[in-house]
């Protein structure tokens, strides 16, 4: 029900006012002046104020200004004498929604106030609808930010799968490439190794008679020079198959407990018997004192570092230093073997193909002297690496493993390096 004040000096009016909008209905605060008026209107909301426009204090003015600051849904309606009409024209323009003037009869003061009631209702409807409105559209704003937020994550978050899709796409291609690679060596390194097979023995033969000739027959000039050609190109052919099936078909490993320092003076002292009258080479070694005895296949180790001496001796025609070296590796439990030349060293492009079987730049290599190297380590469980510098000189490192846990007994078949 609309509650309705009224602020009036008159008695009269008050009474009047309040008895025929109590009659119909309504809920009625009466009030002397616009202080009084104030106080209630700090507690209670109206819907309608009738106030008379002069007031012993305040004008009605004051109670106009009043409600737009405060509550700005109750219609305040002017009530005046006929002298004061201009004033109520104005009281209108600052906002007053009606005006009465006196005397006011009951079916303008009830007309008045049912329709001020109306738009008052009407008025809140509208501020209502607008505060929902404008909550609804809080959230819908909220809810495109989280949505759009949401969205970018995930278009991120799809971006990285894609990125991570490539790459382990690119990964497994070329993992799928190497392994046929290696597939397709493995099986023409078998079948290259069948072949050398059959030839060995027939080239035994052929090498073993070319020797009996050679002792036997009484040859001269040309004839003894191709029988010498022949003699030493079958030994060369001999020496290869052997390495080639050294290669292709590894001996499994028999480790046992040896000094590798043991090792190193046994191929040195065999160096030097071997270079002594042929080339102006030094050979200095270096061992730490009180090295440990280390798990070694002994023969296929010796072959090993031997591959490496034959090499630094091949790369210093004209002579050099070759150093040899043994120690504990400062960072881990290895032992670390070093062969280090001053001859010709290596070149960068070079240097990821050394590895590879048959790889060579010798008119009369094999190329398969470091791939062995590289797999009789490796089956030790250690690694081989290098370092060289083009007219320089070249350093191979081999680290074997001092304790037995970190040692493998693997056999491993033909495979190509990545
Ligand atoms: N100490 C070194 N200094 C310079 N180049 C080297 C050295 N050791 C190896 N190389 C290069 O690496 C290549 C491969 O060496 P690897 O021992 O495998 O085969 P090779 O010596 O050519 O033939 P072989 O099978 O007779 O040993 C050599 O041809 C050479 O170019
Ligand atoms: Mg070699």
């Amino acid at each position: 029900m609309p509650s309705i004040l009224i602020v009036d000096d008159e008695e009269t009016i008050r009474q009047t006012f309040r008895d025929v909008l109590e009659l119909s209905g309504h809920d009625v605060v009466v009030a002397e002046s616009f202080s009084d008026a104030k106080e209630y209107l700090n507690d209670t909301r109206f819907d309608v104020a009738l106030t008379d426009l002069m007031l012993p204090q305040e004008s009605g003015l004051s109670l106009l200004r009043y409600a737009a600051e405060h509550d700005e849904t109750m219609s305040v309606v002017m009530v005046t004498g006929h002298p004061d009409l201009s004033s109520a024209v104005s009281a209108l323009k600052e906002g007053a929604y009606d005006y009465l003037t006196k005397p006011v009869t009951t079916q303008a003061l009830l007309a008045v106030v049912q329709r001020a009631s109306e738009r008052n209702s009407l008025l809140r409807e509208k501020r209502r609808l607008e505060a929902e409105n404008e909550d609804y559209q809080r959230s819908l704003e909220r809810k495109v930010r989280e949505r759009t937020e949401r969205l970018r994550e995930s278009e991120k978050r799809y971006r990285e799968l894609f990125q991570e899709t490539r790459r382990a796409y690119d990964e497994l291609k070329q993992t799928q490439e190497k392994l046929i690679r290696s597939e397709r060596l493995a099986a023409v390194g078998e079948l290259a190794a069948q072949i050398a097979h059959e030839i060995r023995n027939p080239l035994g033969a052929i090498s073993n008679s070319v020797g009996v000739l050679r002792r036997d027959l009484d040859l001269t000039g040309d004839d003894k020079r191709l029988m010498e050609v022949v003699s030493a190109e079958s030994q060369r052919l001999e020496g290869i198959i052997a390495d080639f099936l050294r290669f292709a078909r590894p001996r499994p490993i028999h480790k046992a407990k040896e000094q590798i320092t043991h090792v190193l003076d046994d191929l040195l002292l065999l160096l030097s018997q071997e270079q002594a009258e042929r080339s102006a080479i030094r050979i200095e070694k270096y061992y730490e004192p009180d090295l440990p005895e280390v798990a070694l296949d002994s023969a296929q180790t010796r072959e090993a570092l031997w591959n490496l001496i034959v090499n630094a001796v091949e790369a210093m025609p004209a002579g050099g230093q070759l150093l040899v070296s043994a120690a504990r590796s400062a960072r881990d439990d290895f032992l670390e073997v070093t062969v280090t030349d001053s001859g010709k060293g290596i070149r960068d492009d070079e240097a990821d193909k050394i590895f590879e079987p048959f790889h060579t730049t010798k008119a009369d290599g094999t190329g398969l002297g470091l791939a062995i190297v590289q797999r009789v380590v490796e089956s030790h469980g250690g690694e081989v690496t290098v370092e060289s510098q083009e007219g320089r000189g070249s350093s191979f490192r081999l680290r074997f493993p001092m304790s037995s846990e970190t040692s493998s007994n693997a056999r491993k078949p033909i495979e190509s390096r990545p």
